[in-house]
């Protein structure tokens, strides 16, 4: 099996269009912890957070092989 790394640097949202549907084999994610981080980089209010992420999980999906595997570390907001 030929591995290949590639770097893209940017808003994944926009990226994630660049790689062919069912081409990866894993995807480890930490997305942003909604707007814990917000004076770090920006974030998304919990009430969108659903809004914000479904694009974006619809092309980890088409990207990802179907024996793929899918590793998100996220954490909720703590009260
Ligand atoms: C929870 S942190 C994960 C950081 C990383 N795993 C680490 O350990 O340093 C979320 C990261 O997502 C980045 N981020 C936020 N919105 C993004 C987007 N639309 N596309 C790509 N990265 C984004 C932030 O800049 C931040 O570095």
């Amino acid at each position: 099996m030929k591995i290949t790394t590639e770097l893209f640097l940017g808003d994944c949202k926009n990226e994630l269009k660049n790689i062919p549907d069912n081409s990866v084999d894993l995807i480890v994610t930490s997305p942003p912890y909604a707007d814990q981080r917000k004076s770090t980089y920006g974030g998304v209010h919990p009430d969108k957070y659903v809004e914000w992420f479904l694009p974006i999980s619809g092309e980890l999906f088409r990207v990802l092989k179907p024996t793929g595997t899918f590793v998100l570390n996220i954490k909720e907001k703590s009260c």
